[in-house]
């Protein structure tokens, strides 16, 4: 597969753009899990993008061409970027994608605003994406992959202008089970249009499961077959393949990061900086998926119930701003922060400050530096596709002698579950038991458990992902994918 040309399509590339005090034009790395496991394999293999700037105040075109061919210059690839004016944005992004599909597929009904003409904007914004793309499209053979929950009609839409091209889909975030699916005012709309990919990938086996749950009980016409790890069906003629592929990181990059003189410095200065015994990460977008207030009790509740942690525990937690524009994530800032002054303003003592909170994104080396520095991390969401962080910390703890605390919610669970301490992130108490757990666990267990995870990462990196995909859409061949 390796000479056909990628074309991969992401609501949002893998570069922002957004302008300087002066007025020019920047371009930055985009936050997110996507990008993080996307960025690599591009670069590795080179191809197109297509995406979304970032920013609906693009009008001057002609001056952002420069700013793209310097970037396909540096990574290696091209960018095809769609603009979109500012209403459809905020309809299409800040509407449908984020106030109807993101808290409902993330099991949260209640955060849903299912205004119609979201809808309406959806779609035409997925129109807008499968036109650039047939504009894009070479030959037959490039391998086209539409990603996540932004664009699950692109599909359909490039049926409509007559598109013949394999088209694999993958869905970085959960699918919600049948009960929480049915309240989508649009769900035949939605579960038939993705039934026009030939491939709809999932992160894990139960996310695979609440969808075909979803196709028997709703469109009871369409009979899902098939064992393993790719299911097939037949729609309107067409072979349909439904799997689950748990993404990654590109391990070896993070491993290697992890040893840099750059990184070890900043061990050391952040060593310095932390002198109580254990350092707890929590590293998470604003969001409310990730049960950040939930950990901060947690973190709380364990200083309460075990007082001899009392400046022997600090925690860092890093929220990158994500979505601002949305009401619920502007509270979810304000109650976070809230909690953590309290929490500081009760526990602080002469020379140690229980909670470190940095509220903006940082740089590679540093985010290594403090995977490397932490014994703990805290990843605890209420509910995520995969969640990175978890495989990050992994790959960056080369000395083996980090514990990672992990959420039986978050995609990562159904491979890292054996050897990480597994919590239920609406269990304060229960988390608050697992960070004194990890604080008095030996080495030797540390040791076994961190060895045993870097492993499963190792093994199913990020290229190991996209050729199972890949090969799963595009080779006719199905045995060549081994078990899972
Ligand atoms: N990350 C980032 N900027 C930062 C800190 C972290 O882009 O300042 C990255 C992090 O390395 C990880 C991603 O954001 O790859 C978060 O991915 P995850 O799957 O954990 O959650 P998501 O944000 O996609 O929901
Ligand atoms: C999640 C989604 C991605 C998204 C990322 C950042 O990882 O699955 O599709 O890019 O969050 O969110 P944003 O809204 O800033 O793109």
């Amino acid at each position: 597969s390796q000479k056909n040309r990628l074309i991969i399509v992401s609501n949002r590339l893998p570069i922002v753009l957004s302008k300087d005090n002066k007025g020019r034009w920047q371009a930055e790395q985009g936050s997110g899990g996507l990008i993080t496991a996307l960025a690599p394999v591009l670069k590795n293999r080179g191809g197109l993008w297509i995406g979304w700037p970032g920013t609906s105040r693009a009008h001057d075109k002609k001056a952002l061409e420069s700013v793209f061919t310097r970037a396909a210059g540096d990574f290696g690839y091209t960018f095809e970027p769609v603009f979109l004016p500012e209403s459809l944005v905020n309809a299409y992004y800040f509407g449908f994608s984020n106030q109807v599909l993101w808290p409902l597929f993330h099991d949260l009904q209640t955060r849903c605003d299912f205004s119609p003409d979201y809808w309406n904007a959806y779609q035409k914004v997925n129109e807008i994406f499968a036109r650039t793309i047939a504009q894009n499209i070479k030959s037959q053979d490039d391998h086209i992959w539409v990603h996540d929950y932004h664009l699950m009609g692109v599909g359909q839409a490039l049926r409509k202008l007559h598109a013949t091209a394999k088209i694999g889909y993958f869905l970085h975030i959960p699918f919600p089970p049948l009960d929480i699916f049915l309240k989508l005012p649009w769900r035949f709309q939605i579960l038939e249009s993705l039934l026009c990919y030939d491939m709809i990938g999932f992160q894990t086996q139960r996310d695979r499961r609440n969808f075909v749950q979803c196709v028997h009980a709703m469109l009871n016409h369409i009979r899902i077959k098939g064992r393993g790890q790719v299911l097939s069906t037949q729609v309107n003629g067409r072979m349909v393949r439904v799997g689950n592929f748990p993404i990654s990181i590109d391990y070896n990059e993070f491993a290697k990061k992890a040893g840099t003189r750059a990184v070890e410095k900043r061990v050391d200065e952040i060593r310095a900086v932390f002198p109580s015994d254990h350092l707890i990460l929590g590293v998470d977008r604003l969001d409310y998926s990730k049960g950040i207030p939930e950990r901060l009790l947690a973190f709380r509740n364990a200083l309460q119930r075990y007082p001899e942690l009392e400046k022997k525990i600090s925690m860092v937690q890093i929220v990158v701003p994500s979505r601002q524009r949305i009401p619920e994530y502007e509270n979810l800032k304000h109650e976070i922060e809230q909690l953590i002054s309290e929490i500081n303003g009760t526990f602080t003592r002469p020379g140690w400050v229980p909670i470190h909170y940095l509220y903006q994104g940082v740089d590679r080396t540093e985010l290594t530096a403090l995977y490397r520095a932490a014994d703990i991390a805290l990843v605890t969401p209420l509910k995520d596709g995969m969640n990175l962080v978890a495989k990050e910390y992994c790959a960056s703890n080369i000395h083996l002698d980090g514990v990672l605390i992990l959420s039986e919610f978050a995609g990562a669970s159904s491979q890292l579950y054996k050897h990480a301490l597994l919590v239920n992130p609406h269990d304060i108490e229960g988390i608050a038991d697992a960070i004194n757990q990890a604080c008095h666990m030996g080495l030797d267990e540390r040791k076994k458990r961190m060895r045993a995870l870097r492993k499963i990462v190792k093994k199913t990196d990020i290229y190991w992902w996209v050729d199972t995909f890949l090969k799963a859409v595009f080779s006719h061949d199905l045995d060549t994918l081994g078990p899972l």
